[in-house]
């Protein structure tokens, strides 16, 4: 089987939620190096020390080197910066969102247009299921989500053979949702798991397979893959 053995994976966007979950699976995945991104050094701290903690209470020991690197993904000279700091690696992982089009496209834009990817790596970037099914009041996000879905394909004629590819997930339980009160994010997760074929909402791990998957595969570039419980199909 394929795995990450000897390979550097920058995460950005690994300081929380989705992209927290690709940095512990690629180390689990025995990635040489794994770096995160955020634009919070206190949020990096935090996660590099739960990071390590999460796979200590799981039984599992890694080798890999963890480390983290603030970055502003709505400033274009900073996600430069960042790629140059960091230097050649073999997958770039992109889950950085907040406001719209700076974060999760111009910045993805940028790292892509400017990132070292050593030979058989690869880029993943991060769209939502908004992509293909939008909820009224939505069209502003699947626009958005859109362009990087469309992104992905231009990047992955662009850079070949570098591969390049998106993550379209569905729910996912993450720290996106805690601006909401408790009992109305935990009423909208139990009412969305009775509409999804696996009849739960997502933890970051599930997601984070998809994106181990796009790193490993030599074979697949320029696609999206849907992680959604089911969700298109009800
Ligand atoms: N959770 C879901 O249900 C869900 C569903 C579909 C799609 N998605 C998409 O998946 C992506 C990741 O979502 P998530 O749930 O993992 O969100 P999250 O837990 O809020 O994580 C977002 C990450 O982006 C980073 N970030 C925000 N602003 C940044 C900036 N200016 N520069 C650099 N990093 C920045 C955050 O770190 P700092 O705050 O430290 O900067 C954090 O590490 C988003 O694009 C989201 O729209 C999520």
């Amino acid at each position: 089987m394929a795995s990450l053995s000897g390979k550097t994976v920058l995460v950005v966007g690994g300081s929380s939620g989705i992209g927290y979950g690709v940095a512990k699976a690629s180390l689990l995945s025995c990635a040489a190096k794994v770096t995160i991104g955020s634009s919070s050094q206190a949020k990096i701290e935090s996660a590099l020390v739960r990071i390590k903690n999460d796979i200590a209470a799981s039984g599992q020991t890694v080798e890999g080197n963890l480390s983290g690197e603030v970055v502003d993904a709505r400033d274009s000279a900073s996600v430069k910066a960042l790629l140059e700091r960091v230097g050649e690696v073999d997958h770039l992982v992109w889950t950085s969102g907040d406001d719209f089009f700076d974060v999760r496209f111009w910045g993805a834009f940028t790292a892509a247009q400017v990132a070292k990817i050593r030979p058989g790596g690869s880029i993943t970037l991060t769209v939502g299921s908004v992509v293909v099914k939008p909820r009224k009041g939505w069209s502003l996000a699947a626009g958005l989500m859109g362009a990087v879905d469309s992104l992905t394909r231009g990047l992955a004629v662009d850079l070949a053979p570098i591969r390049v590819n998106v993550i379209s997930p569905g729910a996912v339980k993450t720290e996106l949702w805690d601006p909401m009160p408790p009992e109305v994010r935990n009423k909208i997760f139990e009412d969305s798991a009775k509409t999804l074929l696996v009849q739960h909402v997502a933890e970051p791990d599930e997601i984070a397979e998809a994106y181990l998957f796009c790193m490993k595969c030599q074979y697949i570039t320029g696609q999206r893959i849907e992680v959604d419980g089911g969700a298109k199909y009800v």
